[in-house]
C-alpha cells in the first residue's frame, strides 16, 4: 500500500479502515486498496464536516414563490401556434436521432422490498412483464414509427451493474440491439457514522452506496456516454425514472418545446393530489428554477392556497426531464460536479473494532445522496410542462398502499382502457366506474393514442369481454 494513502487515512482520521488489513488475504488487501484509492479524502473530510458532524437543517431559500409552467393544453391562440410548432419540431428532432432515452436505476429500492435491480421487476398488470421491457418495448415501437435507430442509456449502481446487464442479456436485450443500449455507473458514498468515521461492513470492504441520481451527470461524462452521444449526433436526453412504467420514453411536444424555448434543463409537472403527495415541488428562489424535495418544503408553503381554494404550489415532479448535452458537458467540464449533498439517517450494518457484523436497530449513519435536479437552477434557461397524470405517472415505490405495485398496475390498465375507448372499443366498467376486466397493451404495439386507434382497426376490436384477461400484443 501506498505511503500516501495511509498519511491521508490518518490526516483525515480514516485509519481505522486498515485496522484488519494485516489479517486480510492478497486479493482482499488489493480490493480494500482499490476501493480506499477512488476516494478524495479531502474532499470527503469536508463533506463530512459540513453536512454530519455539524448537522446543519436544509436550508429552504426564504423567497420561494411557486414556478410558472406551460399548461397541459394551449390557453391562447399564440400558445396553440408555439404547441404544434413544438410538436411538429419534436417529431423532426426524434426522426433525426437526435434525442437519447436515459434511465436511472440505480437506486436500492429499498421500500419495494424486492431482491434484485428495480427494473427487472415484474410489474406488467397481465404481461408479467419487467419494467425494463416497458420502456425497451416503448423504444421499439418509436424506432419503428420514426424509421430511426435510438439509443437508450442506462444507469446502474456499482451494486446492481451486473444483475442489470445479466437480465438483459437473458431477455435478449427485448428485441433491441445490444449495441443500442448503453450501461453506465453511477459513483457511491460511503456511510459516515455519527463521529465522523466511514463505516466498514466487513474486514475488507467499506459499507458503500449509490451517490444518488445527482451522479448521473458526472457518470455520463466519466463513462464515456457523452462522448458516445456527440458521436452518434444526440443532442438532447429524455430523461425517466426506473419506476415509472407509465412514462412516454420520449415525448415530442416535451422535446421540441425544450429546443424552442432553447432550455437546457426542463421539466414535467403535475397537478399534486393533495398538499403532501411525495412528490418534489418547482419554486422559484432567486429568479432560479428549483425542486424542493417534498420531505423539505414548508408545510406553511405546502398548504397555501390561492382565493379559489386550489394550492398555491401545486406543481409537482414526476421527474421527467429533457436535458441538453451541451448543458451536461459545460456543468462537468472540469471534471467535478459539486451539486449539494442531502443527508439521510439510516441503520446501516456495520463491523465492531473487534470484527464483529453488528446490525444497528436505530440509525447509526448518515447517507450523502446529490440530486439531479439540483441543477436546474444552473442552467440558464428551463422549462417546465404540465402533463396530464393518467399518460406519463405510474411510480412503483411500495409493494402496497400509495405509490405501489398495485396502484401502478391499476393506472397501467387504467390508462390503456381510457385509450380503448378514446379508439371506440366497448369496455367492461363496474357501476363505480372501475374496470370489469384486465387490460394491458404493450407499447411495443402502441406507443400513443394515435398508435392504439390504428391498432384496434387492424385488429377490428369492438368490444372488450367483461372479466377477462387482455393483453394486446
Ligand atoms: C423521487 C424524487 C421526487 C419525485 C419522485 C417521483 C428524489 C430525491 N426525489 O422521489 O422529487 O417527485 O421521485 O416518483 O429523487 N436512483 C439512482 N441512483 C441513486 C438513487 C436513486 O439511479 O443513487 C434512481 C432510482 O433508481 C429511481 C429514481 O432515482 O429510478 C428515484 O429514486 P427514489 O429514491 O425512489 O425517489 P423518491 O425518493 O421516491
Ligand atoms: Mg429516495
Amino acid at each position: 500500500m501506498k505511503q500516501q494513502l495511509i498519511d491521508n487515512l490518518k490526516k483525515y482520521g480514516q485509519e481505522h479502515l486498515l485496522k484488519f488489513y494485516d489479517s486480510l488475504n492478497d486479493a482482499e488487501k488489493a480490493d480494500l486498496t482499490s476501493e480506499l484509492e477512488k476516494i478524495d479524502f479531502a474532499n470527503l473530510d469536508k463533506l463530512i464536516k459540513t453536512y454530519v458532524m455539524s448537522k446543519p437543517e436544509m436550508s429552504i431559500p426564504d423567497d420561494l414563490t411557486p414556478a410558472p409552467y406551460f399548461p397541459m393544453n394551449p390557453e391562447t391562440a399564440e400558445q396553440q401556434k408555439l404547441y404544434a410548432e413544438a410538436e411538429a419540431e419534436g417529431k423532426k428532432l426524434i426522426a433525426a436521432g437526435k434525442v437519447g432515452c436515459l434511465t436511472v436505476a440505480g437506486g436500492q429500492g429499498t421500500r419495494l422490498g424486492f431482491d434484485g435491480p428495480k427494473g427487472t421487476y415484474p410489474i406488467g398488470p397481465v404481461s408479467n412483464n419487467s419494467l425494463f421491457s416497458f420502456f425497451a418495448n416503448s423504444i421499439a415501437r418509436l424506432q419503428e414509427k420514426y424509421n430511426v435507430k435510438l439509443y437508450w442509456y442506462v444507469m446502474t449502481s456499482l451494486l446492481n451493474r451486473e444483475a442489470t446487464e445479466k437480465f438483459f442479456a437473458e431477455n435478449n436485450n427485448f428485441g433491441l440491439e445490444k449495441d443500442q443500449i448503453f450501461f453506465f455507473s453511477q459513483g457511491t458514498m460511503p456511510a459516515i457514522d455519527y463521529n465522523g468515521k466511514i463505516l466498514m461492513n466487513s474486514k475488507s470492504t467499506m459499507a458503500l452506496s449509490p451517490d444518488g441520481h445527482g451522479g448521473t451527470l458526472l457518470a455520463l461524462r466519466k463513462s464515456g456516454a457523452l462522448d458516445h452521444m456527440k458521436a452518434n449526433g444526440i443532442d438532447y436526453l429524455s430523461y425517466f425514472q426506473v419506476d415509472n412504467p407509465l412514462v412516454p420514453v420520449i415525448n415530442p411536444l416535451f422535446i421540441g418545446l425544450h429546443a424552442l424555448e432553447k432550455s437546457e434543463m426542463s421539466a414535467v409537472m403535475l397537478a399534486k393530489t393533495n398538499a403532501f403527495e411525495k412528490l418534489g415541488n418547482f419554486c422559484i428562489s432567486k429568479g432560479r428554477l428549483e425542486i424542493i424535495e417534498y420531505s423539505d418544503l414548508p408545510e406553511k408553503l405546502a398548504t397555501m392556497t390561492d382565493e379559489k381554494g386550489k394550492l398555491k404550489f401545486i406543481a409537482g415532479s414526476p421527474a421527467i426531464h429533457v436535458i441538453s448535452r451541451n448543458f451536461i458537458e459545460q456543468l462537468t467540464a472540469s471534471g467535478n460536479l459539486s451539486l449539494p449533498c442531502h443527508r439521510a439517517d439510516k441503520k446501516v450494518p456495520f463491523i465492531d473494532e473487534n470484527g464483529n457484523l453488528i446490525t444497528p436497530d436505530k440509525p447509526n449513519a448518515v447517507k450523502l445522496e446529490t440530486f439531479i435536479f439540483d441543477a436546474l437552477p444552473l442552467a440558464s434557461a428551463t422549462m417546465v410542462l404540465e402533463c396530464d397524470r393518467v399518460n406519463v405517472f405510474a411510480p412503483t415505490k411500495n409493494p402496497t398502499g400509495v405509490d405501489s405495485v398495485e396502484s401502478c398496475r391499476m393506472m397501467i390498465m387504467e390508462r390503456d382502457a381510457k385509450r380503448l375507448e378514446a379508439a371506440g372499443v366497448k369496455i367492461p366498467r363496474n357501476p363505480d366506474g372501475t374496470l370489469n376486466a384486465k387490460i394491458e397493451i404493450s407499447p411495443r404495439a402502441a406507443f400513443d393514442e394515435e398508435d392504439v386507434k390504428n391498432y384496434v382497426k387492424a385488429k377490428n376490436i369492438t368490444a372488450i369481454a367483461a372479466e377477462s384477461e387482455n393483453y394486446l400484443d
